[in-house]
């Protein structure tokens, strides 16, 4: 019987036919849906002789829930979301018209997803700028909620400008011109600290060694400065006993989580001179931004990168992937739809079924490493032809069970 994903005492209790519902989203989305859908289902079938199976139930977003329903987000998505826990979401277009947010920032804030989670690793067949791309296994927990991406900005020559020019003036004696745009940055101690332990917890779950905290304390003290301490606080507070710094245990961690922290600049250096010793990185919302991508372009771009925004402590999770809806693209069989089988496949981890996990990962490797792969990857690897994403998608099929 079809039921619902429970979350209790910290756990999620999942049902053997759990609901889980999918927005196949805008653009190349419904090909990447259909394409991750039939990978799923034979996955969770090879694994499990049939005695589970997932009931996707779909609910609307973007621009077809606008042209059926009027609504670019209708609440019964919000709620619908809410009540299964877990969901996975196509790329949504952002209208440009008529002063609407957009969709992804408001589903994030709406439903507290603190945690954007992006894995990144090399894998045979992926083409990388990067002589030792196999050194390249990260997973990025960026910090979702605020920062300059919480939307306090106010535009030059406006009477807001001039409003908040004039209080910083008084309170401060900030001197700021009328042309001078302002943004706000808010970083707090508890959205710092969740963060940060969902990336220590995540750590000690997967049993990865290394967790970095990344930031731009050294000029931003209040902000990107505080993160680090309320990073550290955590570590020292609530893992004191699982994690250690460098110079608490000379070099030698033992098994416990080496906690690094890193300056932000110096990080996009490490990451290209160093990329194997960095395994978590926890980091606020803009330096998360740059360096997903950062990290995303040396083990193949965007086509195979997922994602995940996560409440931990509520038990939420919605599966994407990183790219957009690709318009160019769209609705011509040339979409990759790696990023969406991968975001499927760390739904399936977070849900405890590992195995059909692994028959997802495995199959896509071995199609990539095989040379079968779609026009963004087969543009930058030698010698290989492009197939269609039904293709592409026939032959992961192909290596399932
Ligand atoms: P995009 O990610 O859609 O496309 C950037 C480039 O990457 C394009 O050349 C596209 O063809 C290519 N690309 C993206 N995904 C691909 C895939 N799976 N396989 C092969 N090639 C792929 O970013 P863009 O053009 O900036 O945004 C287009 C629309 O998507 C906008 O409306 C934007 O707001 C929305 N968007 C939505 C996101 C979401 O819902 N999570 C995330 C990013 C953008």
């Amino acid at each position: 019987m079809n039921a619902s994903i429970t979350f209790e005492d910290g756990q999620l209790r999942v049902p053997d036919r759990p609901i889980v519902p999918f927005i196949a989203g805008d653009g190349i989305g419904p090909e990447v849906w259909d394409a991750t859908r039939q990978a799923v289902d034979a996955a969770v079938r090879d694994a499990y002789d049939g005695q589970r199976e997932i009931a996707w139930t779909e609910l609307l977003a973007g621009e077809r829930a606008h042209q059926e329903t009027g609504s670019w987000l209708p609440d019964e998505t919000l709620t619908g979301i809410a009540d299964h826990l877990v969901a996975l979401k196509g790329p949504l277009t952002t209208p440009v018209a008529g002063g609407i947010r957009s969709l992804n920032v408001t589903l994030r804030r709406e439903l507290d997803l603190y945690a954007n989670v992006r894995p990144v690793r090399w894998f045979p067949g992926l083409p990388s700028p990067l002589r030792h791309p196999e050194q390249v296994s990260a997973v990025i927990f960026r910090e979702n909620t605020e920062d300059v991406y919480a939307g306090y900005e106010v535009p030059a020559h406006s009477s807001e400008g001039d409003t908040l020019r004039s209080m910083l003036r008084e309170a401060f004696g900030w001197e700021l011109t009328a042309d001078t745009g302002i943004g706000i940055k808010p970083v707090s101690e508890h959205a710092s600290k969740r963060l940060v332990r969902a990336a220590l917890r995540y750590a000690q779950e997967r049993q990865r060694s290394r967790v970095t905290l990344v930031h731009k304390g050294n000029i931003m003290k209040y902000t990107e400065g505080a993160f680090r301490d309320w990073g550290w606080e955590v570590v020292r507070e609530e893992f004191a006993d699982q994690a250690v710094t460098w110079e608490d245990c000379d070099g030698e961690p033992g098994d416990r989580i080496l906690v690094l922290d890193r300056i932000a600049d110096a990080m996009f250096q490490d990451i290209l001179l160093n990329p194997d010793q960095h395994q978590v990185i926890a980091t606020t919302n803009l330096n998360g931004d740059y360096l997903s991508d950062a990290l995303a372009a040396q083990i193949g771009g965007i086509g195979v990168s997922p994602g995940a925004n996560l409440n931990d402590e509520e038990g939420r999770g919605l599966y994407e992937a990183v790219h957009g809806t690709a318009p160019d693209i769209a609705g011509q069989d040339l979409a990759n739809p790696t990023a969406t089988m991968f975001s499927a496949e760390m739904l399936l981890r977070r849900i405890g079924w590992g195995e059909a996990a692994d028959i997802i990962e495995s199959a896509v490797e071995r199609t990539v490493a095989a040379g079968v792969v779609t026009g963004d990857l087969a543009a930058r690897v030698q010698g290989t032809r492009a197939v269609g994403t039904r293709e592409f998608t026939d032959a992961v099929l192909g290596r399932i069970g």
